[in-house]
């Protein structure tokens, strides 16, 4: 199964997708009784999906999901969770036996009714595009994840090997997110570490080693801010967001810079200064290719 990264940067899906969509919620929302209808009416009048619906419990049940999904699009919210959502949809429909062709009929009932409902509301022609081209985008993406569902499972039937893989890689993101639970963790310990540190410098401060102390206690504030940065990231990362190497080379760049502003202090060993600043240096340059190498646009 593909990474959601992977899935929207396929789909060029990007965050003016994203806040485009949101923007239409509110219009949505006063259309969404009549997108159900003409859903629901076509599935209780055609003899392959209305067979699903003879208990009226269901029914209901059923119905409330699909209303729920169909707001959810224009949350303007499409992280992990959400593709999590898409996978289980996905699944459900292969164990209740909806045969795949149908979920590509529904989504083209409401891609439909969607389309009519953008091109009476937005005037402006050149914005109407842009929301179209956007909505287009996430219903393809909808129908791709909950399809692969149904080609995951004709792979399980046939292939023993596929079996292993899938409990494998089930196995493995099961422990790839506990091990994100203990990163995210320590760093908050580490962080606190840090507030410990930098109060730790002002007491210095307070306490008669003036110079020392604003030098160690700058030293501690730009570590607090490289750990919120590594925070970010790995919460950016948890959101199926991009993963930055460059946080880390920071982390090193900083732990180099505050030593050095140290031994400054200190007045130790010129030899040894020449060598933090030859260090502080290449990894200056490093970080400096690593970061314009993350902001360049992938071709
Ligand atoms: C636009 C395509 C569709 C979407 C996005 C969708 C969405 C959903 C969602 C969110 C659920 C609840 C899943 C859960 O329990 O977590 C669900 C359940 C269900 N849907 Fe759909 N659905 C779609 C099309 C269809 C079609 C065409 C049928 C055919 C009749 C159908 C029949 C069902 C049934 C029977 C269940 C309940 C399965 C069970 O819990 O026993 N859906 N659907």
């Amino acid at each position: 199964m593909k990474s959601f990264r992977d899935v929207k940067r396929h789909y060029d899906f990007t965050e003016e997708d994203e806040r485009r969509l949101s923007s239409l919620r509110s219009v949505m929302e006063d259309y969404t009784d009549c997108a159900m209808d003409s859903l629901e009416s076509w599935m209780l009048k055609t003899k392959e999906t209305a067979q699903f619906f003879g208990d009226e419990n269901r029914k209901k049940r059923v119905f409330a999901a699909h209303r729920s999904w169909f707001v959810d699009l224009f949350s303007g919210t499409y992280d992990v969770r959400y593709y999590e959502r898409l996978i289980r949809i996905g699944q459900v429909h292969v164990r209740a036996q909806v045969e795949a062709h149908l979920m590509i009929r529904a989504i083209n009932i409401l891609r439909t009714y969607c389309i009519g409902i953008v091109n009476t509301n937005i005037q402006d022609a050149e914005e109407r595009t842009a929301m179209l081209v956007s909505l287009e985008k996430l219903l393809d993406i909808n129908l791709d994840v909950i399809t692969s569902s149904y080609m995951e499972e004709g792979l399980k039937t046939y292939s023993g090997a596929y079996r292993v893989k899938n409990a494998l890689v089930t196995f493995a993101q099961g422990f790839s997110q506990t091990m994100n639970l203990v990163l995210i963790l320590s760093l908050m310990g580490l962080t606190i570490g840090v507030v410990v540190l930098f109060v730790g410098d002002i007491s210095k401060f307070l306490t008669g080693q003036p110079e020392h102390g604003i030098v160690t206690a700058l030293g501690s504030l730009i570590f607090l801010w490289v750990m919120i940065e590594l925070m970010n990231t790995e919460i950016a990362h948890l959101k199926g967001g991009k993963f930055y190497i460059s946080v880390f080379i920071g982390v090193a760049l900083v732990a180099f810079i505050r030593e050095s502003l140290i031994m400054t202090l200190s007045h130790g060993s010129m030899d040894k200064q020449y060598v933090f600043i030859a260090i502080i240096f290449v990894l200056g340059v490093v970080f400096w290719l690593v970061t314009r190498a993350e902001n360049m646009p992938k071709g």
